[in-house]
């Protein structure tokens, strides 16, 4: 770790400092130096991809802060930012980097000094992690590949509809009268996430070059069959297609738009 400890990006819901000015102004003199500020309009506006992005771009934790329920000026953004920040945890754990290092929490203009309290807590917790394997100078690659997977998965349409979808599935009942249970909702989530993470790797593997089941499962730890059923998935998708056969060994490419 430098001297000044890990880089932490701490993306602020703007209404969390808006009814007090001056306490605000107090409590960023005291944020330690090696914590970003970026203020946001609402902390339920934050994109997966971007907190990804400040991943892969080198930053060893990301702190959300929002205003505290159900102080929202945007009446659902809490509930957004949970759905987000339950899905950066399930894909960062399939990169390899700690859940923990993405955390969401709530502040009121009126508890004035809890912020810096939150920020030193994740601070301090971030800095037992050490830094990320992409904080270096040379990024570790395999992380970086992972980091990049996550990062499409999560812009994947499939996966923000059902994330967008969980209060609508797990509260009011379906056309046939059944309401699913949050731990069903879970399991599922659980399920469609580690697919799309595992076929954007593949993904960005075969998009450098051709490659066969055999190759991809080796560089990803997978068994060649399952490698070859999320294959198999991909093709109907349309997101990768057959480049060429070497001998009898059949060679996919990704396919550039799907
Ligand atoms: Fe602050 Fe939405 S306006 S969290």
């Amino acid at each position: 770790m430098s001297s000044e400890g890990p880089k932490i990006v701490c993306f602020i819901c703007n209404w969390v400092f808006c009814d007090k000015a001056e306490p605000a102004t107090n409590q960023t003199q005291h944020i330690p130096p090696n914590v970003n500020i970026v203020r946001v309009m609402c902390i339920g506006r934050i994109d997966p991809v971007t907190v990804l992005e400040t991943f892969e771009k080198g930053a060893d934790g990301v702190l959300l802060v929002g205003c505290t329920p159900p102080d929202c000026h945007f009446v659902e953004g809490n509930l957004y930012a949970e759905y987000t920040v339950k899905m950066l945890k399930k894909l960062l754990a399939l990169t390899g980097l700690e859940p923990k290092r993405v955390e969401l929490c709530w502040h009121s203009p009126i508890e004035e000094l809890e912020l810096i309290h939150f920020i030193k807590d994740f601070a301090a917790q971030i800095q037992k992690f050490g830094y990320s394997p992409l904080a270096r100078q040379k990024p570790d690659e395999k992380a970086l590949l992972n980091v990049s997977a996550a990062k499409n998965a999560a812009a994947d349409f499939r996966l923000r509809v059902l994330t967008g979808m969980e209060r609508e599935l797990t509260e009011n009942l379906n056309v046939y009268g059944e309401k699913i249970l949050q731990e069903e909702f879970d399991a599922l989530l659980d399920e469609v996430i580690k697919a799309e993470f595992i076929r954007h790797k593949i993904r960005l593997l075969t998009k450098e070059k051709p490659m066969s089941v055999k190759e991809i499962a080796a560089i990803t730890n997978m068994k060649p069959a399952l490698v070859l059923r999320h294959i198999v998935n991909m093709r109907r998708k349309g997101m990768i297609a057959l480049d060429h056969v070497e001998r009898t060994t059949p060679l996919y490419r990704a396919l550039e738009i799907y």
